[in-house]
């Protein structure tokens, strides 16, 4: 290609979400002994699994239910009978005032952060308009979203300690000025990479700042409520007019079916519809059809809180014990607290070497993880905490992360010893 356009080359230069994504497949398929502490893939959960495999086996025995899944184009914004469902649903179970006009069905959340995100920002008649992201480091598939450049502006966390060898990151409000270019305020929430998860207090004051300025509060709730409801402390966001809740099937053990669901108001549903239509027609129809038979009862929240969540609690209890065994008070380090999501998040400070250097060393190794400096963007200066710090996984079994786990912890006092 002799020269790309200005957005062309923003997406189809390099970028951090795609070295991951990248280096993920090439580890999984090239490297059978990998030990893969790196992706943001869901547990293979048997009982979960054993859920789905019942629900395509309804859909295929039906015949009717997958000829309709399989053959029609449903409308850009999602199957309108889901739509009801969906909203029936959030309305039962999570007390939110929604209806069929406040969900959008979408070809995943990735695809649905990048179409809101456009939608509400870059270039506009009154100068450059912003997503303003409070709590960084953030989510890595966020960084290079923007169709103009610096249009995402992240302010660095507050580093607080909670105990021992852990810390929490809180919400900087005096560094947090709503100008007149910030268009929304947007969160993960659980964060990915970290685990955090605001306080209802911090929830609020967003909240509150956002309605003030009369922009949207934008919500991923990718890891949290309703569902896979991996959250550890009871923490269940309300919906509102003027909010913007992102859900996705991906971390319910469907990230194969690429669909999400987005709660806001109509305005916002019908114009992310009308950009799907034109981004992808329409969304993939199978996710919708097996979660439908889902929602008319308590199911999904049922296997989320009996069956999901406490895995992961399980699984990163275990972690923590064999990184708190094997790294003793040999180095400084601290992991987030666990409070949600998948990861632990580990920040080994004033490390000798780079975190990029050190998952370098990993992976020579064979531990694959997530050096940390890809989850800190939109900062107006350098900050030498994202290179001291790094994503790791405990989905894969207890065995493997115990490995990976303990080969860390040697290459990191390793580092100290040089
Ligand atoms: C916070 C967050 N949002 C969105 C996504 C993307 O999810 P989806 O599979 O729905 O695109 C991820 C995936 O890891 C994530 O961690």
């Amino acid at each position: 290609m002799r020269s790309p356009s200005t957005i062309g080359h923003l997406l189809s230069g390099p970028s951090g979400i795609q070295e991951l994504m990248d280096d993920l497949g090439e580890a999984l398929t090239t490297h059978p002994n990998m030990r893969m502490l790196g992706g943001g893939q869901p547990a293979a959960i048997p009982e979960v699994q054993a859920l789905w495999r019942e629900q395509m086996q309804a859909m295929v025995a039906d015949g009717g239910a997958l000829d309709r899944a399989l053959l029609n184009y449903d409308p850009p914004g999602g199957n309108p009978h889901f739509r009801e469902a969906f909203a029936a649903f959030l309305q039962r179970e999570c007390d939110w005032e929604v209806r069929h006009e406040n969900i959008a069905v979408l070809p995943s959340s990735q695809n649905a952060c990048f179409l809101l995100f456009n939608l509400l920002a870059g270039d506009a008649n009154n100068g450059q308009k912003r997503i303003l992201f409070p709590l960084v480091p953030e989510y890595i598939g966020y960084a290079n979203q923007g169709l103009s450049a610096g249009m995402l502006k992240g302010i660095p966390a507050l580093i607080e300690e909670t105990a021992p060898h852990e810390f929490k990151y809180r919400v900087d409000f005096d560094r947090l000025e709503i100008t007149p270019d910030i268009a929304a305020i947007a969160v993960s929430c659980p964060t990915n990479p970290t685990g955090n998860v605001l306080t209802q207090e911090e929830f609020a004051r967003l909240r509150d700042l956002a309605r003030e300025h009369g922009i949207p509060f934008i919500v991923d709730n990718a890891y949290g409520h309703p569902f896979p409801g991996v959250i550890h402390n009871g923490f269940h966001p309300q919906w509102e007019p003027g909010m913007i809740f992102s859900i996705s099937m991906s971390k319910v053990g469907l990230p194969g079916v690429r669909t999400a669901m987005i709660v806001a108001d109509k305005e916002t549903v019908k114009a992310l519809g009308n950009m799907n239509a034109i981004v992808s027609l329409a969304n993939g129809n199978v996710g919708q059809a097996l979660m439908a038979p889902l929602l008319k009862d308590d199911t999904l929240l049922r296997v989320s809180r009996e069956v999901i969540r406490p895995f992961y609690k399980e699984r990163s209890e275990f972690a923590v014990g064999v990184l708190r065994e094997a790294l003793g008070d040999k180095v400084p380090w601290a992991l987030h607290k666990q409070e949600g999501a998948f990861f632990l998040w580990l920040w080994l400070k004033d490390l000798p070497i780079t975190a990029k250097e050190l998952y370098q060393r990993l992976k020579a190794r064979e531990v694959l993880v997530i050096p940390g400096h890809y989850f800190f963007f939109g900062l107006d200066e350098p900050w030498q905490h994202q290179h001291e710090c790094l994503r790791l996984t405990f989905s894969q079994r207890p065995e493997i992360v115990k490995e990976g786990l303990q080969i860390i912890a040697e290459e990191v006092i390793k580092a100290w010893q040089e």
